[in-house]
């Protein structure tokens, strides 16, 4: 049985590695966001993060961020784990399906399949694409800080956070038509170590603007209702909420 301390040691393992790969800053060309992140070269996978303002010293009065994700096109699958490790984090997966952007958050107790995880709340932003190079997830993730059996940071949102990310180069997943698809094991695995105590925009308005047009407290997020065709994106402080799908969701 796959057990926690296994996990952590395992992670031990992969700071040393790590350490060198660390976090620097760059700007999205497309979306103007600002990350923290790291670009691998031999993989050509980019990962970047950012989070709001730490507000309160240490103990944040929020549970979001924004990430992004980029890799060939031709992976079959890429994944990200914001633990670090692939037992008990928060891991998500991306590949390309009909120009489509494929991306949903998962969880696993072990070394066996990670299935879709419920909890986080995903709004893709409007820069991700699919292109004849490179598949992009922007994300924001909200409920996002904590997960089952684990925390970004380790519940310190200005600490050191290994941040693992995966690929099958040549197998797509089996049913690339579902977000929640079975896929076999990873053939690429690397790792950055970052400070995420340099991660966090300067100010909230600043991350807020990231978001794109927001919808306020109560207005409509989603749904057919009415031909609607956003802003998606709810203002912080709600989430879009399925009142009466698939005809109308709500920022509550
Ligand atoms: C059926 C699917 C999968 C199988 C069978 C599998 C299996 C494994 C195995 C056996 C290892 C240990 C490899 C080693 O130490 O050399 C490993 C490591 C890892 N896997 Fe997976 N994996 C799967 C899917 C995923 C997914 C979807 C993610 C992330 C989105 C992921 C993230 C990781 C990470 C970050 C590591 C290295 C850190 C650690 O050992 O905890 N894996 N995986």
């Amino acid at each position: 049985m796959f057990s926690l301390k296994t996990a952590v040691l395992a992670s031990l393992t992969y700071v040393g590695l790590a350490v060198a790969q660390a976090n620097s800053p760059y700007c999205d060309a497309f979306s103007n966001i600002c990350y923290q992140g790291y670009y691998d070269a031999t993989y050509d996978i980019t990962i970047g993060l950012i989070l709001p303002p730490l507000t309160t010293g240490t103990t944040p009065n929020y549970t979001e961020f924004l990430g992004e994700i980029i890799a060939p096109v031709s992976y079959g699958w890429t994944g990200l784990s914001i633990g670090g490790t692939m037992a008990e984090s928060l891991l998500f997966t991306v590949w390309p399906y009909n120009g489509q952007v494929m991306f949903g958050p998962r969880w696993t107790s072990g070394y066996v399949q990670p299935l879709p995880y419920a909890g986080p709340v995903i709004t893709l932003l409007p820069d991700s694409v699919v292109n004849s190079t490179h598949i992009k997830a922007s994300f924001r993730c909200q409920n996002c800080t904590t997960w089952e059996e684990g925390s970004l940071g380790y519940g310190d949102l200005s600490a050191f956070q290994l941040i693992a990310y995966v690929a099958s180069d040549t197998t797509p997943v089996d049913d690339p038509s579902s977000v929640a698809s079975n896929m076999t094991e990873h053939d690429i695995m690397n790792f950055f170590g970052m400070e995420l105590s340099e991660a966090h925009t300067t100010t909230t308005t600043l991350y807020d603007s990231y978001l794109g047009p927001t919808v306020a407290k109560y207005g409509q997020c989603g749904g057919t209702s009415g031909n609607f065709k956003g802003p998606y994106t709810c203002a912080v402080g709600s989430t879009c909420t399925a009142i009466d799908p698939p005809y109308y969701y709500q920022c509550v």
